[in-house]
């Protein structure tokens, strides 16, 4: 069963994201409905490692409120397709950026063997149990030899501390055992480069405060702002890290 924080956070929180976005206006919503902690640089890394390239179908699985989808559409000239388990934030992507969004888990995607150019799945790996499951999935679903790009939230040290609700952090070590196992060759990982520009976060900034102001005294709103401060405290401790990971699948 999904726990009640992550439907807050990922559902309920994708809506008001939407809503905001709306009264705010259009230049709000890439940055606001980037919620895998994607920026700019992090994204163009992404983009440019998977060679993204004008027309390719570029598979979103945890797609979110689509905002990484979007920017690469706009960036690189990709058609992507969205998969995403929580029916809010798929009404919310649709409804944002227009882009076909399907309602669907990773570990089960409802897409047609080698149909995909590249595939990315943007801080959706910890959320999951069966990581193996959702990586053969994704292997599965592209073409030979198309790139996989990833951020993950990676552990330093096996499970020593408690994580927020829903979440499963890999050790780096597990992660590039889950890679070589379900198929794919690791090419190259980075920390995520740092700094949004100014612009970029005020921008996810005043949506925030916007939910925020709406919101506050709703439960799920407590809840998803929990979560959030439970990340950040592993963050700042440095118990987590985020990771930017290029890898192909092997034939
Ligand atoms: C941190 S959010 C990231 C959203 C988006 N990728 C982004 O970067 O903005 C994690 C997303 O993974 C989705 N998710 C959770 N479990 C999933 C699963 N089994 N398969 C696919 N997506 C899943 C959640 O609903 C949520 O939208």
């Amino acid at each position: 069963m999904t726990p009640s924080a992550m439907i807050a956070e990922f559902d309920d929180g994708a809506g008001w994201t939407a809503d905001a976005v709306e009264q705010l206006g259009e230049r709000h919503a890439i940055p606001a409905a980037c919620r895998g902690s994607a920026d700019p640089a992090a994204l163009a890394w992404l983009a440019e490692a998977c060679e993204l390239s004008p027309g390719s179908r570029l598979l979103d699985v945890g797609a979110g409120v689509g905002g990484p989808a979007a920017w690469a559409a706009k960036r690189f000239g990709v058609r992507p397709v969205l998969v995403e388990p929580m029916p809010v934030a798929c009404r919310a992507a649709a409804r944002l950026f227009g882009l076909p969004v399907v309602r669907a888990s990773g570990e089960r995607l409802p897409i047609r063997a080698e149909s995909v150019d590249a595939a990315w799945c943007l801080g959706v790996l910890c959320t999951v149990v069966d990581k193996a499951a959702l990586l053969r999935e994704i292997h599965r679903v592209l073409g030979p030899n198309a790139p996989l790009g990833l951020l993950v939230v990676v552990a330093r040290s096996p499970r020593s501390f408690p994580a927020p609700d829903g979440n499963l952090f890999p050790t780096q070590r597990e992660l590039e055992e889950l890679l070589a196992t379900t198929g794919f060759d690791l090419i190259e990982q980075i920390d995520r480069p740092g700094g949004a520009p100014l612009s970029w976060s005020r921008r996810a900034e005043q949506v925030a405060a916007v939910v925020a102001r709406r919101h506050r005294d709703d439960r799920a709103f407590a809840l998803a702002a929990r979560q959030s401060e439970s990340f950040a405290r592993l963050f700042a401790s440095g118990q987590v890290s985020m990771r930017l990971i290029h890898a192909v699948k092997r034939p």
